[in-house]
């Protein structure tokens, strides 16, 4: 008999196909996150998760007594609770690697749509409302390009800021060897100079506790006036209320955001604002990288099930 597994959100077809080769497949087919509880009622006799958004943790696992892994159609998994898994002998995995160029490709257009004003020139040209002496935007070739993160994902950016002939600069709680900052051509800065010297700060940590808010009012407060903020990491890396503060008083010049600390929910503030770009967390979103991403979720799914070490285990204790 074949073991079941729940998906947690439509798939690509091939991804799909593979899982149900192996698999006795159920498919949330709406696009919207499951709630724990609806989450918990569908894994009941599941032993494979796949999880394309939302959150699982307690409330999920208590109702899922089966459950042997976890797959995370997604790189970042602060939407899994990891702890109670590895407690209940659950494996979790995620999808590193396949998504880096382009959600690096993301960031640098919402870095490039913030600066050059792209989204309200677009406004205006459909309105009618043309005009030559307005607009104007910020310089992005040769500023300075800050980073805070500097993993896979932040280094792909410093390689995007280098074909702008942008200065790169990083903060990390681990420095990047020294080959890879000669490669980009990117100097270590602590943090505070990193706030204070960034023209363009774009974020790239996980979110875990100590990442919480790591840009709040202090924070914005030593930027530059006229900088600006791209989140493509996750939204609560940002005290929200601060951001919006720091763009109504223009206390920085802009935002590009496609991550919001109460995601799908948006700051009322936000949308009333010209300085900023706002994204529905897009940065994996090509069809090419979410081909991948659910190819690797199933590999990594299956090879659980079938009691191999999946390729992308984030909780290896749980071998222990
Ligand atoms: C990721 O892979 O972490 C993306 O943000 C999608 O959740």
């Amino acid at each position: 008999m074949k073991p079941k597994a729940f998906v947690t959100r439509p798939l690509p077809a091939a991804a799909l196909g593979r899982l149900a080769s192996r698999c006795e497949v159920a498919v949330h087919p709406e696009d919207g996150a499951l709630q724990p509880a609806q989450l918990g009622a569908a894994c009941r006799d599941v032993e494979g998760l796949l999880v394309v958004g939302g959150r699982v943790n307690e409330e999920v696992l208590k109702d899922a007594p089966r459950l042997r892994v976890v797959a995370n159609c997604g790189v970042g998994y602060d939407n899994i609770d990891v702890a109670a898994c590895t407690a209940r002998g659950i494996v979790v995995t995620n999808t590193p690697g396949v998504l880096t160029d382009t959600t690096a490709d993301l960031a640098f257009a919402l870095l490039m749509a913030v600066a050059r004003r792209v989204v309200e020139g677009d406004r205006l040209v459909r309105e009618g409302r043309w005009q030559w002496s307005m607009l104007w935007g910020a310089d992005i070739h040769h500023q300075t390009l800050g980073l805070y993160g500097f993993g896979r994902i932040g280094q792909a950016l410093a390689r995007r800021g280098r074909g702008f002939e942008m200065r790169v600069i990083y903060h990390d709680v681990q420095r990047a060897g020294a080959e890879i900052e000669r490669e980009l051509a990117a100097q270590f800065v602590d943090q505070e100079t990193l706030l204070r010297e960034s023209d363009f700060l774009s974020l790239h940590v996980p979110l875990t506790p100590e990442t919480h808010h790591l840009i709040g009012a202090r924070e914005l407060t030593l930027m530059k006036p006229f900088a600006f903020l791209i989140n493509t990491a996750r939204g609560k890396v940002v005290d929200e209320e601060a951001l919006v503060e720091a763009l109504k008083s223009h206390r920085i010049a802009g935002a590009g955001l496609d991550v919001f600390e109460h995601e799908p929910h948006l700051h009322p503030e936000l949308a009333k604002l010209e300085n900023v770009v706002l994204l529905p967390h897009l940065g994996s979103a090509t069809a090419e990288t979410r081909l991948k991403m659910a190819l690797l979720a199933v590999e990594n799914l299956l090879a659980a099930l079938d009691g191999r070490r999946p390729p992308n285990i984030v909780n290896p204790e749980v071998y222990a």
